[in-house]
């Protein structure tokens, strides 16, 4: 009778991990996938009659023969980079400074600013970027 009992309990047990496991695989491939994946915003910049060092919403573009786009999100807390002194980018929260390949100059930021992936539009008058 209690082997019995003891049974049926680590079957309940067993079954409730199992179960838990199940759902938790189910999720991430229905949610945790789709999230990775998922466009959360697209900007699109005109390249026309703007300077060579230009910021857009949160992206910092350097035009030339290939642009650059940085993102202006400082990798030291966060703050958008606004502002450009010659040839450098300034944090205006914390003062780092970053060249106009994204590498840090000055501190506090000890990371150089992400550089993302864009695609030009089809008459190469715009710049396409998916955040
Ligand atoms: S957030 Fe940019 S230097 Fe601190």
């Amino acid at each position: 009778m209690k082997t019995d009992k003891i049974n049926r309990r680590s079957f309940i047990k067993t079954a409730s991990i199992g179960l838990t496991g199940f759902f938790v695989w189910l999720w991430y491939a229905m949610v945790g996938k789709q999230k990775q994946t998922a466009v959360k915003k697209r900007v699109v910049v005109a390249l026309e009659n703007q300077q060579k060092v230009f910021f857009n919403d949160d992206l910092v573009i350097i035009q030339g023969e290939q642009p650059l786009v940085l993102s202006a999100r400082c990798p030291h807390l966060g703050c958008r980079i606004n502002k450009l002194e010659g040839n450098n980018l300034i944090c205006p929260c914390h003062g780092s400074s970053f060249d106009l390949k994204g590498e840090v100059l000055t501190g506090p930021a000890v990371r150089p600013l992400k550089a993302l992936e864009y695609t030009l539009g089809s008459d190469g008058k715009q710049l396409i970027v998916d955040l």
